[in-house]
């Protein structure tokens, strides 16, 4: 198969990448001239584990090419994924900004020769192909084409292995011809028995909303449920577990901690929103998991204030993990982003570390000394807090932070530490829903 997929970011990279591996001729598209220079020069924009080699790989066996020009590839594709980015728009009223999808559709449109079908990728409002299709249809009246809807569902950090090994592919298509061409592109996951949903186009749409939705529902339930762990004195790792023991619950996504942030479920959730109050639909569940999520990271910040004794003006924080989580650079909506701020709002100084997203994280928060390693970030520090449970701060060298810090006071806003092992080395140990000492967080 001939696969052209328009867009370079997270999922186009990943998606067209891994097409290749499946042994398909890909060429990957994006009007960003320099990132595709840089592309063809070996340098994967992102940090995604085991995405580099598979990149080189491919491209050395003659499968995957990066070009800013649609031409000849768009004409001699069979199939077409629209993976561009569709960020929240700039009003921050919640909807997606769908403009480069459409100019996507635009610059397609009068290259199509033969039948050919066009995906979209990047998640879009339910109706959104439906609009693709009729711009194609308007821009050039003899395309013999189908749009079809294929979302993804990647996690950052595991994307590879998600891509590779899905738990399902979902398929929205309307001819029995697009079906067969899609389905022709996933045959090697036939081998290992994935199941497909093949259903109507905006079915498929909301299918990637609904369950990013119900995903975030998780989070926010169990934060909830730890917080009330806090006041009433359990243990929400063992709620948890006696929880997703139920086969009908499951235990995944149920990990407490400073409220999920990163690029799908904060956009997804307010995504979903829009797209119920245009219908006219009601979606209170989800409203109020966008709310638990915003009370969540606010009362992360009343969590470090108590531990600081009340106040944290002139105090100094040393920070642990500042992406959104493990293994990946992207700050995008990530919990130390309002955490942060909040503290030095109020005269707190931040020294903070992280493995992979000290530069990104530059830009956004100027006001924050980085450090090149834990230890140095809690030199002098009047309490260490974890934010992000990169696996290098799950074996900590505990007797030397508490050596280094002029207090020794661990907030663990993942439950990364047990409260007994951290209290039985001299810590003052706050972490989320579990028996911690400071009762009554205030707020
Ligand atoms: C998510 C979905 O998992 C993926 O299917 C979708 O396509 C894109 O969005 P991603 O954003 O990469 O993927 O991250 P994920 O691992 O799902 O975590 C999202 C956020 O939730 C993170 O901030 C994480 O720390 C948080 N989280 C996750 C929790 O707080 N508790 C959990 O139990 C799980």
């Amino acid at each position: 198969m001939k696969i052209a997929v328009i867009g370079t970011g997270y999922v186009g990279l990943v998606s067209g990448t891994c097409f290749a591996e499946f042994g398909h001729q890909v060429a990957c598209i994006d009007i960003d001239t320099q990132k595709i220079q840089r592309l063809r020069e070996g340098l994967v924009p992102i940090y995604e584990p085991g995405l580099q080699p598979m990149v080189e790989k491919n491209c050395a066996a003659g499968r995957l090419s990066f070009s800013s020009d649609f031409d000849p590839f768009v004409g001699e594709a069979d199939v077409i994924f629209i993976a561009v980015g569709t960020p929240a728009s700039r009003r921050g009223d919640g909807y997606a900004d769908l403009s480069y999808v459409f100019d996507a559709a635009r610059a397609i449109a009068p290259r199509l020769r033969d039948y050919t079908v066009v995906v979209n990728k990047s998640t879009v409002p339910v109706g959104t192909a439906r609009q693709v299709a009729r711009i194609i249809a308007q821009e050039n009246p003899h395309a013999h084409f189908d749009v079809a809807s294929n979302p993804e569902f990647l996690r950052e950090g595991a994307a590879i292995a998600d891509f590779m090994r899905p738990d399902r592919v979902v398929l929205g298509v309307e001819s029995p011809q697009a079906e067969e061409r899609l389905r022709a592109i996933y045959r090697p996951l036939y081998l290992i028995e994935t199941p497909f949903v093949v259903t109507t186009i905006e079915t498929a749409e909301l299918i990637k909303y609904a369950s990013n939705a119900f995903l975030a529902t998780k989070i926010s339930f169990i934060n909830e449920m730890a917080n009330l762990c806090e006041e009433v004195g359990a243990d929400v790792h063992a709620v948890a577990k006696g929880m997703g023991l139920d086969g009908r619950i499951g235990r995944k996504f149920l990990h407490p901690g400073p409220g999920y942030g990163g690029s799908c479920f904060p956009k997804d959730t307010l995504a979903l929103l829009r797209i119920a109050q245009e219908h006219g639909v009601a979606c209170r569940i989800v409203e109020a998991v966008v709310e638990v999520n915003a009370a969540q990271k606010a009362r992360m910040v009343r969590k470090i204030r108590a531990a600081l004794g009340g106040t944290e003006a002139g105090k100094i924080i040393a920070v642990l993990g500042l992406a959104f989580k493990p293994e990946t650079d992207d700050m995008r909506e990530a919990p130390a982003l309002t955490i942060i701020p909040a503290l030095t709002e109020h005269g707190a100084i931040v020294r903070a570390h992280d493995p992979q997203a000290m530069k990104e994280a530059a830009k956004l928060l100027p006001e924050v000394q980085y450090c090149s390693s834990p230890y140095e970030a809690c030199e002098g520090a009047h309490c260490v807090v974890l934010v992000t449970e990169w696996n290098e701060y799950r074996a900590l060298d505990l007797p030397r932070i508490k050596s280094l810090l002029a207090e020794p006071v661990f907030v663990d806003l993942r439950n990364v530490y047990e409260p007994h092992q951290m209290k039985a080395l001299g810590f003052r140990y706050e972490c989320v829903g579990r028996k911690g000492p400071i009762k009554n967080v205030p707020g």
